[in-house]
């Protein structure tokens, strides 16, 4: 379908949409998602042609609040409440069992939903205003960089969306936490916006199932995701690096440091060494550089801690494209 893609602000115009099982671009404080009826199979499919994304691979289901839960979870441990009464709304996102109103497309035929309750007031109150709640993966086309403000989404994916609610800048800017519970024990299935230093402080134990590559539980395990077009190094040398490619053009992102290239092949996420203000602008150093006519990014590894654990993991599945 070819659609002229409008912009705006308009919750009743998104809700006008998304109940005639159109899709729609959301915002979250994660990333922009692609919203749809979650219990309309009709609905749901339209994402995934428009994300050109695999039916293997299920979507979070975005909920407005906590008593939402038990309406589409069959199960629900009392440490999966005490992480949504903690945390919710927020970048948190924990698989359950499903009950059956959650049609088998929008899990990708798991028995399992991924439910989360994201902390932006706009789509909050779309969600409020609507009988249903909304399945959305990130409003990227498949494998490719998530978008972090409606411009991000209007150029990937106009001509295939009628609207895009824009709810400016994505505050955190990485993608939510996702938790899985086997027999009640916690697995960390994604890292993201949710700092592991937060979430250790509920489950101090959590188990990490993240670098499992070969056998995506979670498809934004797959080793390689989130990739530009234009090669991607992740280095701790950048120096030895912008020697080794002299002859190249280069464009560099880097935590904190400057480098000594054109200042506009070079984004410093945040002077200040503040790794909230880093993840937060790292999609859009990434979609920059994509943009610009140059050979090659040069990205610096992220302080490993917190939520620089997520932006390393990010890269590294960013750069696994290009590693041969
Ligand atoms: O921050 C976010 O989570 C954003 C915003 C839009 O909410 N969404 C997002 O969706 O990143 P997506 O589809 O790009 O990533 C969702 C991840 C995928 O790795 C998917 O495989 C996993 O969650 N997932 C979803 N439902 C699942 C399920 N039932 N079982 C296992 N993994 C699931
Ligand atoms: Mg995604």
């Amino acid at each position: 379908m070819n659609f002229e893609t409008l912009t705006g602000k308009d919750i009743h115009k998104a809700a006008a949409y998304l109940s005639a099982n159109e899709i729609v671009a959301i915002p979250t404080e994660t990333v922009y998602g692609l919203a749809a009826n979650a219990l309309n199979e009709q609905a749901v499919s339209k994402v995934f042609a428009a994300k050109k994304r695999p039916f293997y691979n299920p979507l979070i289901v975005h909920i407005k609040d906590i008593y939402e839960v038990e309406k589409y979870a069959a199960e629900v441990p009392e440490l999966a409440f005490q992480l949504f009464e903690t945390f919710a709304p927020g970048p948190l996102t924990i698989i359950l069992p499903k009950k059956d109103i959650i049609p088998d497309i929008t899990t990708a035929g798991k028995q399992d939903v991924a439910l989360r309750i994201p902390n932006h007031p706009l789509s909050l109150s779309l969600l409020a205003m609507l009988d249903f709640p909304l399945a959305a993966p990130s409003a990227n086309p498949f494998g490719y960089i998530s978008p972090t403000c409606a411009d991000h989404v209007y150029k990937q994916l106009k001509g295939k969306i009628p609207y895009i609610l824009d709810g400016g800048p994505c505050n955190s800017g990485l993608e939510s936490t996702v938790i899985a519970f086997r027999e009640n024990k916690a697995y960390l299935h994604r890292l993201g916006a949710l700092g592991i230093d937060k979430l250790k402080k509920i489950i101090p134990d959590i188990t990490y199932e993240t670098k499992v590559d070969n056998a995506p539980v979670s498809p934004g395990m797959l080793k390689q995701h989130y990739s530009p077009n234009t090669r991607l190094l992740l280095s701790d040398n950048i120096e030895k690096l912008l020697i080794e490619h002299l002859d190249k053009k280069i464009g560099i992102i880097s935590f904190q440091k400057s480098y000594p290239i054109d200042s506009d092949k070079l984004v410093i996420l945040s002077p200040d060494g503040d790794l909230n203000e880093a993840a937060s602008k790292l999609y859009a150093a990434l979609h920059y550089m994509d943009a610009l006519d140059i050979d090659l990014i040069l990205v610096e590894y992220m302080p490993d801690e917190d939520i620089g654990l997520a932006m390393n993991d990010r890269l590294e599945r960013a750069a696994a494209k290009f590693v041969k």
